[in-house]
């Protein structure tokens, strides 16, 4: 990485780069998860679904080349190997339901895996606030897109009529992106 760009860091360099790998690592997973829940999701439901978790996916996979980049900026190497990527992530993957026609129960599995990326992504803009501005404006962004996804993903399964969630006030709000 650059001179100075190393050393504006106030951070453990190597902690950062550890932590920046599992979000990495988190977001090879979420693209994968979204992907092939898209393919093999069943019935109208399903289509459905697969339309917008091929969506989801891409944006995925677009936080993972974001955060390959910096781990490369601060001279570390985004791991490779795919057998590497769920022992390294925060937690395991998000495996499309058995029951492929269970398009809520799908739902349901991601929207806690955004959730999860909420509270990933909320820590990394804690510990880079006021130490790496580059890293914080980094987890600043893919924190706002997972908000984003979560809310979309509970919009979509409230219209579905099975949601479990606090009632608005306004109505509900229908946003793709
Ligand atoms: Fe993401
Ligand atoms: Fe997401």
């Amino acid at each position: 990485m650059g001179t100075a760009g190393k050393a504006i860091v106030e951070l453990d360099v190597d902690q950062l780069i550890t932590e920046l790998t599992k979000d990495y690592l988190d977001e090879l997973l979420a693209f994968y998860s979204y992907w092939i829940t898209a393919q093999v999701a069943e019935g109208f439901h399903g289509e459905e679904l697969a339309e917008h978790f091929d969506e989801e996916a891409k944006d995925e996979l677009g936080h993972a080349r974001k955060l390959a980049e910096r781990i490369i900026e601060l001279g570390g190497s985004p791991v490779v190997h795919p057998k590497d990527w769920e022992p390294g992530a925060h937690a395991p993957w998000t495996a499309p339901r058995v029951d492929r026609s269970d398009a809520d129960g799908m739902l349901q599995d991601q929207i806690k895996a955004e959730r999860d990326a909420i509270t990933a992504y909320n820590r990394l803009a804690k510990m880079t606030f006021g130490k790496d501005p580059v890293t914080y404006a980094l987890a600043s962004e893919l924190l706002a897109d997972e908000v984003r996804h979560e809310e979309f993903l509970e919009n979509l399964l409230g219209r579905r009529g099975r949601a479990h969630l606090e009632p608005r006030e306004h109505g509900e709000r229908e946003r793709i992106r």
